[in-house]
């Protein structure tokens, strides 16, 4: 009796369609047939009958339906399903199932996506606290010992003092690193493109690393660039670039040369930055641009690197809609590369 009760207020919906149907089918035909009084009832009684079994069957298989979205619904809820191919409704519901997979989908890759993040962001934090950790250690160190009488002993005292500076010098260049970086991921970089004189652009920032690399007995070269070529970027953006490529290949070079240098491709001109430094494994290679990458920790933290550089080279790039390339053998040296509009 339950079930028939649940089944037939299942087909609520149809109530009034059936009932409109029933008053006119039953007024009509007895008009049509001439019914006494009796016949009618009779005729009316049957007619609700009828509509009672419709009823039933229609709130019947309704109802089914229902109960099988709701399990459905309620086994997503449950997080059962670990791929949409594991839904399936039944053959009348094909239209809704397509609708509910791809809800389906949609969430659970927000859920993914949200898991991953929430890693990338633990893991930044864990870098960020490390990379903070060993310059702070190194500074209290070396302070500890300078006042634990170092500082009168002549033969250390001043050596200390300049370790120290450095390792302050290294927690400058992370914090800066690490503005840049957040101001960037957290969209915030405010681009601002226009023409300009890539030879000119170039020179200057040559001039400013030629000590740099004389300090280090390496030769910095300057390709011939035609005088009036012009390209499309972020000036601005492009100079800290520039500056974190030009500074890797003289940190990473021991001997030979580095050169700047563009090559015109079409609409495209290619900036150059080309060493002949320790080069990059092709291994490595895959992951210098992700953040807090180095191929040797040691040697870029003695140089005062971060590991952030070429992040921040990558997000400008992709900003400019291009791509940074880079091409390198051990041993050999490297060249990194990417192309502005002309
Ligand atoms: N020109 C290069 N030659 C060799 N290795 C390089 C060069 N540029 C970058 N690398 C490698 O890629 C790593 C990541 O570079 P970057 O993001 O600039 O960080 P870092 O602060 O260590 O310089 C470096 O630690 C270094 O191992
Ligand atoms: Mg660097």
């Amino acid at each position: 009796m339950n079930k028939i009760r649940t089944n037939i207020s299942s087909a609520r919906v149809y109530f009034k369609d059936v009932f409109y149907f029933t008053v006119i089918s039953v007024l009509l035909i007895s008009l049509a047939f001439q019914f006494s009084f009796q016949e009618l009832v009779i005729f009316t009684l049957l007619f609700v009958l009828l509509d009672l079994y419709l009823l039933y069957r229609l709130g019947f298989s309704k109802h089914n339906e229902m109960e099988q979205i709701k399990t459905i619904i309620n086994s997503i809820r449950k997080n059962e399903f670990s791929s949409p191919d594991e839904i399936k409704l039944g053959k009348k519901l094909v239209e809704i199932e397509g609708d509910i997979k791809a809800m389906f989908l949609r969430t659970h890759n927000d859920i993914i996506n949200l898991k991953k993040l929430e890693q990338v962001r633990t893991e930044f934090l864990g870098n960020v606290s490390h990379e903070l950790r060993t310059p702070i250690f190194a500074i209290q160190g070396y302070l500890e010992t300078l006042l634990n009488g170092a500082i009168d002993d002549d033969r250390v005292n001043r050596g200390f003092i300049e370790k120290a500076a450095h390792h302050t010098e290294n927690l400058n260049n992370l914090l800066n690193d690490l503005i840049d970086i957040s101001m960037i991921e957290s969209g915030q970089m405010r681009m601002s493109f226009r023409y300009f004189n890539i030879r000119e652009y170039l020179e200057i920032l040559v001039q400013e690393f030629r000590p740099f690399a004389e300090e280090k007995g390496l030769e910095l070269k300057f390709g011939a660039i035609k005088a009036n070529l012009q390209v499309f970027g972020d000036k601005k953006k492009l100079r800290q670039v520039m500056v974190n490529l030009l500074s890797n290949a003289i940190k990473y070079t021991e001997k030979g040369y580095v050169e700047v240098k563009v090559e015109e491709e079409g609409k495209s001109a290619k900036i150059i930055v080309k060493d002949t430094g320790f080069g990059i494994s092709e291994e490595d290679q895959l992951r210098i641009f992700e953040r807090f990458y180095r191929v040797d920790k040691d040697r870029s933290r003695a140089v005062g690197g971060t590991g952030l550089g070429l992040a921040i080279v990558k997000h400008i790039i992709d900003a400019h809609e291009s791509k940074i390339m880079v091409k390198s053998k051990p041993g050999e040296g490297s060249e990194f590369s990417f192309s502005l509009k002309k």
